[in-house]
């Protein structure tokens, strides 16, 4: 690793000094300062509004803060105050400084400032680069990496100490003392955080977790043990993450189009490529010429034959043995001394060609007949196989057992659509007719021949290890009939992922119905509990009911519809569920959805039914506060919703964290049991949450309790005062209080 950014800075080098020099061809607009510090700023970015392509993106416009010595760029907002450290014109890259998340026990205090720590980049159109890697320091830590790339992405690491001995520093972080992962490609947004775990090492009391540049961590014993050392001495500043950058407002013209207006590219001798990461273009000088191709001229000819005389490294990049180098606009041109001559590729001069070579030559002539020959016969094939595929795909996607399975259970209610009509009833795949695009894939509205509204389904890949268990999910789907879950009415097999065919539900989800911005209307906290209740208990009913316990995997408000009474229909369910996690694997990348994921499953590495109940809490929260599982708050930064709650729970400060809205006096003990039961269900030990049966059936007493509050408040005054507001309960008698709780409920139930 360390050699090859040795390598990366040798060849980029030249080229930066060359443009650094005041006699270098300019890299930032006249009269624009290009440099803050030691750092060059090359337009498109640029100090200050006047400087910087703004048009395209506000925050190429960076800030050269001078009371700083050396001054430091940063980025212009301050409300994201991230430093930038250098700009790559031409790999499109921006490194900047990244926060560390981290907790550090002494003997009667935790500090952890940075519990969840992510790098406000999304409204810089940065993307963090894949030459990062999500680092974890630390004895039994286990670090999480949360993001968008637009699906949900979860992935982590665990690091452990048992054979520390053994390691020695520089090591490279494979598990032992510290752990990373890579991160994929298109990452809009990311969090980090650590996840508390009590079984902390005497020597050890410092967790850390980061995304940082690849190679820049190695590790080192002492990190592990000094009090934020590594902070202090290593990470005083922040550690460095690589970012892409691109023109993100447009993309390249296609070939022969004409650019666009705003088009960047306006050097001449420059072209356009199409950003790696994310959306939209780079422009890059090119061959034969350097400089900046953002600027008109910007790329200026490179004098190749200067730079042979320059430097022996130039000579085996710009050969030219045997011969005189003339400098040309874009190259440079070889002519040979007497005796040899060119060998068509004007970098360089032979001896004239012996018989041997041209037999040679003549023979890989043929062969490219030969071989274009064979590509017709392949091509023809292709039409033959198309029908065989079909059929190939049926089988493997378990169509045969799902045909004989149906006829031994005479399952009735589930078709088998061909893959013909599923074309049909969505347009082939319109885009007018996608209803939405979640981690488990795209879904489509469809009408079917009978006019029936659907919605349908089109599964992510899925492996061959999964396709029975597919099947297997799709029987038993068939089978469950609650009115608060979506039915599934049939499937399609034929192609190379599975499609799910469902009952169309008509109101949108949850998560548009509490967080849709546009049109937000008041929603009463009747409506909310009559949500909460049967959607508790579509999950109580799976959990329990069914001949198999089947669990949801991925409960969130966008997986709860609403139909056009409201009523609540849980959805998406098999493709997640019984998934196991090999327990081999350090990285570790489940199902589920940032800011819903029950922190045990990482550990355990397996989903249970006390998973989905983690889950559910979060979509409890979001319905008390109208916030988002990750929500922005007031300083601009994001949080877990879930984290926030237990803090400002333990700090008696539930108020302010629910939505004004549904606040009221007079119904307050009822949100009050609430959050009760949601600190129950966000417990870190699974074995500890209640189960969604205890989950329903206690919202579905609150709910009455609720009813009987607003509509006639005298008798249930008494009991109002036994069971007495909670917030004036201190905390460790949480378990009394719970029990307490039922009690309470009980008696109402009674004086009804
Ligand atoms: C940055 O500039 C200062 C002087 O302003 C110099 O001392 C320092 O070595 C430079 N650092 C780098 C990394 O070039
Ligand atoms: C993107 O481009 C369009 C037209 O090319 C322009 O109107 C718009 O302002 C640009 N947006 C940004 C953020 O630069
Ligand atoms: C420059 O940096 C200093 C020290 O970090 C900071 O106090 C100051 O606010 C910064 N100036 C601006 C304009 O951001
Ligand atoms: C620009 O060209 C150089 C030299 O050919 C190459 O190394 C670099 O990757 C190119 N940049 C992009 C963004 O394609
Ligand atoms: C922690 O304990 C040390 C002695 O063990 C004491 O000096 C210090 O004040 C304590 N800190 C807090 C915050 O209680
Ligand atoms: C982490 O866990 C320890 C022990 O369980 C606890 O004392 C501490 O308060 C927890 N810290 C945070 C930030 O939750
Ligand atoms: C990333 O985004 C670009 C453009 O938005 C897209 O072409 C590319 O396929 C995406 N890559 C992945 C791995 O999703
Ligand atoms: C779907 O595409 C096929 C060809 O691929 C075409 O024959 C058919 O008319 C299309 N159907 C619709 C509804 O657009
Ligand atoms: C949901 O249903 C209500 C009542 O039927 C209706 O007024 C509302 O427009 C519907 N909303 C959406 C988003 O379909």
């Amino acid at each position: 690793m360390q050699e090859a950014l040795l390598l990366l800075v040798l060849i980029i080098y030249p080229a930066t000094v060359v443009l650094a020099t005041s006699s270098g061809p300019p890299i930032s607009l006249p009269g624009c300062p290009d440099k803050c510090g030691n750092v060059s700023i090359p337009y498109p970015f640029g100090i200050g509004d006047d400087c910087a392509a703004t048009s395209h993106n506000r925050y190429f416009a960076l800030m050269c803060n001078n009371s700083l010595q050396p001054p430091r760029p940063m980025f212009g907002d301050p409300s994201i105050a991230v430093e930038v450290i250098d700009i790559s014109l031409e790999h499109g890259e921006v490194r900047v400084y990244g926060d560390v998340s981290y907790i550090c026990f002494t003997s009667n205090t935790t500090v952890s400032d940075s519990f969840d720590v992510g790098l406000s980049l999304e409204i810089t159109q940065l993307i963090p680069s894949t030459r990062n890697r999500f680092t974890v320091i630390g004895c039994s830590a286990l670090g999480i990496i949360q993001g968008n790339t637009p699906d949900p992405y979860v992935a982590g690491c665990y690091s452990y100490c048992q054979d520390i001995k053994s390691t020695s520093d520089g090591a490279s972080c494979a598990g032992m003392g510290c752990c990373e992962t890579t991160i994929p490609p298109n990452l809009t947004y990311f969090v980090t955080q650590l996840l508390n775990q009590s079984s902390v090492w005497p020597f050890n009391p410092c967790f850390y977790a980061m995304l940082v540049e690849e190679g820049w961590y190695s590790f080192r014993r002492q990190d592990l043990g000094g009090h934020l050392g590594f902070m202090k001495e290593k990470a005083n500043r922040g550690v460095p993450v690589v970012s892409d950058w691109a023109i993100r407002n447009g993309s390249c013209p296609k070939d022969g189009a004409k650019a666009p207006k705003d088009y960047a590219c306006v050097s001449s001798n420059s072209y356009c490529v199409n950003a790696g990461n994310g959306p939209g273009y780079l422009c890059n000088c090119s061959e034969g010429y350097e400089g900046n191709p953002y600027l008109p001229n910007g790329c200026q000819d490179i004098d190749e034959c200067e730079l042979r005389k320059q430097d022996v490294k130039y000579k085996t990049l710009y050969p030219c043995e045997n011969g005189h180098c003339r400098n040309t606009p874009g190259s440079y041109r070889c002519k040979c001394w007497a005796g040899t001559r060119s060998d068509g590729t004007n970098s360089g001069c032979r001896p004239v060609l012996s018989q041997a070579e041209k037999v040679v030559i003549g023979l890989s002539g043929s062969a490219m007949v030969l071989i274009s020959l064979a590509c017709l016969v392949v091509m023809k094939s292709q039409r033959r196989k198309y029908k065989k595929e079909k059929d190939e795909y049926f089988k493997q996607n378990g169509g045969l057992k799902l045909y004989d399975e149906m006829r031994s259970r005479q399952v009735e209610t589930i078709h088998i659509l061909t893959e013909k009509e599923i074309k049909k009833a969505t347009d082939n795949f319109s885009e007018d007719r996608v209803l939405g695009c979640g981690g488990h894939g795209m879904v489509y509205r469809g009408t079917l021949d009978d006019n029936k509204e659907v919605a349908i389904k089109k599964s992510k890949v899925i492996d061959d290890d999964c396709r029975e268990e597919f099947v297997n999910e799709i029987i038993i789907l068939s089978q469950i009939n609650h009115r608060n879950i979506v039915r599934l009415l049939g499937c399609c097999l034929e192609v190379d992922v599975p499609m799910l065919v469902y009952e169309f539900i008509s109101n949108g989800t949850l998560f548009e119905f509490l967080h849709d911005y546009d049109h937000k209307s008041p929603i009463p906290l009747d409506l909310r509990l009559k949500i909460a209740t049967q959607s508790a208990e579509a999950l109580a009913y799976i959990h329990s009911s069914t001949s198999r316990t089947i669990l949801h995997g991925d409960v969130k408000s966008l997986n709860i519809l609403l139909d056009n009474e409201y009523n609540a229909k849980v959805s998406d369910f098999g493709a997640s569920a019984l998934k196991s996690m090999d327990k081999n694997d350090f990285i570790i990348l489940i199902q589920g959805t940032l800011g819903y994921i029950d922190p045990e499953s990482f550990v355990s590495h397996r989903l249970t039914d006390k998973s989905d109940v983690y889950s559910f809490a979060v979509v409890l929260l979001e319905l008390m506060t109208r916030k988002k599982a990750i929500y922005i708050d007031i300083s601009n930064e994001k949080k877990a919703l879930s984290h926030t709650f237990i803090l400002m729970f333990h700090q008696n400060e539930l108020r302010d964290m629910l939505d004004s809205e549904i606040v009221d006096d007079e119904v307050m003990v009822v949100l009050e049991k609430l959050a009760e039961l949601v600190m129950q269900c966000l417990n870190p030990k699974g074995d500890e949450r209640p189960t969604m049966k205890d989950v329903a059936e206690r919202l579905q007493i609150l709910r009455r309790l609720h009813l009987q509050l607003v509509t006639k408040t005298q008798p249930i005054q008494a009991h109002y005062s036994y069971g007495g507001p909670s917030a004036s309960v201190p905390s460790d008698e949480k378990g009394y209080q719970s029990t307490e709780t039922s009690k309470l409920v009980l008696e109402i139930d009674l004086a009804r």
